[in-house]
């Protein structure tokens, strides 16, 4: 029997690795000219990291950890997501030393262990990018921004801008009292997840998905009623900003993320287009998580992209990459002329394709029309001892007399 794939884990396929390609560079671009730079960091980490930085109360600690012994009898986990080791290396490599104010992004793998289903599966991949070391909403707003501007630059105008407050150590304790207070008087109406969030997390049961929980959380006590006044000021700017470039956001006070480490400002990027999987991006406010880490009381904010989920929200948009030019050859010496052609047409950036083979005349055109070439040649003895040929524009069969010489082509194929 032949061995196939872990469950949850995918394959990217040509051409569904040209679409993801089109999303990573969208991203760079935008990050880049944003003033981000890229960091890379491991795939595992320490498996205390996670427990400290994303809480050991939340599903993704308690449930959907990949985690592991190793031979030196070491705890390890596969990151369930980027900021924790983004942060780990930030407070490691004494990046604040230089400058507080770091804008850091990263792609790859993350893993969690969930029920696969369209858009979620165990390992999925993140575009994300940090700021840390400044408090002001300004740093929400731009935030915010860069993430709308990468929606617009890959041309995907449909996932919608939520955002909350979760307030801060300060304010966020009497309204967990608040919450459990009016959980308290429906505990039998939840589900069982939520009976014991109710004691480990309560404002996760505002984000529970079970009819029960909706229904018996609807009028629950909201975050926004209950913020101090500098995390009210804070969420009244961020929203002001946002008004003044016209990004448009709705509130949603029902927002509480799956990880613990927010404080103020919260957001996602949605959908309606992906069934439950609706959230495209996602990411917040940690003004708390540095120093949580052992790090010095630096802030910071950022967000993450799940690229299968922009992938399929890009739809049966055709992103495979076509050659310019097919060379076909009518015998072995033209072949080696070709061959001396297309090298020459390769490194000028033309994208060319010949027949590596000697097959039929008719075998190559076939695979010319299967590869979607622009232009293809046939090369024989004429065509050498001319140094002329007569090019095809596959779209509409017009006959174009080039030289066959690199520069025309070239010139043709620009
Ligand atoms: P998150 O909400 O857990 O946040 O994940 C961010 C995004 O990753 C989600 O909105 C979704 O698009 C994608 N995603 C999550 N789980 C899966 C899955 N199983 N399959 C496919 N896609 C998935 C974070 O990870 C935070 N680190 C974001 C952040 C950065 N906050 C501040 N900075």
């Amino acid at each position: 029997m032949s061995i196939t794939a872990i469950k949850g884990f995918n394959d990217i396929l040509p051409t569904e690795s040209e679409r993801w390609q089109y999303i990573e560079q969208a991203a760079r671009r935008v990050f880049e000219l944003n003033g981000f730079s890229e960091i890379r960091v491991p795939i595992m980490e320490k498996t205390e990291l996670f427990c400290r930085s994303i809480g050991d109360a939340t599903d993704i600690v308690e449930k959907e950890m990949y985690t592991f012994t190793d031979k030196g009898d070491n705890s390890i986990t596969l990151r369930p997501e980027g900021t924790a080791s983004v942060m780990r290396a930030f407070i490691e490599h004494k990046l604040y030393a230089q400058d507080p104010v770091a804008k850091l992004y990263y792609l790859g793998p993350m893993f969690r262990y969930e029920r696969p289903q369209k858009g979620r599966y165990r390992q999925f991949h993140q575009i994300g990018a940090e700021i840390t070391g400044v408090n002001a909403p300004l740093a929400d707003a731009q935030v915010l921004n860069m993430l709308v501007q990468f929606f617009r630059e890959i041309g995907l105008d449909e996932p919608s801008l939520q955002i909350n407050s979760l307030g801060c150590p300060e304010c966020r304790p009497a309204y967990r009292a608040a919450l459990v207070a009016f959980l308290e008087e429906r505990l039998d109406r939840l589900c069982e997840d939520c009976k014991r969030r109710f004691t480990t997390n309560p404002l996760r049961t505002l984000d529970c998905k079970v009819p029960g929980c909706v229904e018996a959380t609807a009028g629950a006590p909201s975050m926004l009623d209950h913020l101090c006044g500098d995390c009210s000021d804070h969420f009244a700017s961020v929203k002001r900003y946002l008004d003044s470039t016209a990004t448009p956001y709705n509130i949603n006070p029902r927002m509480v993320r799956g990880l613990d480490y927010y404080t103020r400002t919260t957001f996602e990027l949605v959908t309606s287009l992906l069934g439950s999987q609706s959230a495209v991006a996602a990411g917040g406010r940690y003004d708390g998580l540095i120093s949580q880490l052992g790090g010095p009381a630096i802030p910071g904010i950022g967000f993450a992209i799940g690229f299968e989920r922009v992938a399929l929200l890009l739809g049966d948009k055709d992103f495979s990459r076509q050659p310019d030019l097919f060379i076909a050859t009518m015998g072995a010496g033209e072949r080696d002329f070709a061959f001396r052609l297309m090298h020459e047409l390769l490194q000028s950036g033309v994208r060319v394709e010949m027949d590596y083979e000697g097959k039929s005349l008719k075998s190559q055109m076939r695979r010319a029309d299967k590869l979607g070439a622009r232009y293809s040649v046939v090369i024989g003895e004429n065509e050498v001892t001319s140094g002329k040929a007569s090019f095809k524009r596959m779209e509409d069969g017009e006959q174009i007399e080039v030289p066959l010489k690199c520069a025309d082509i070239v010139n043709m194929t620009a």
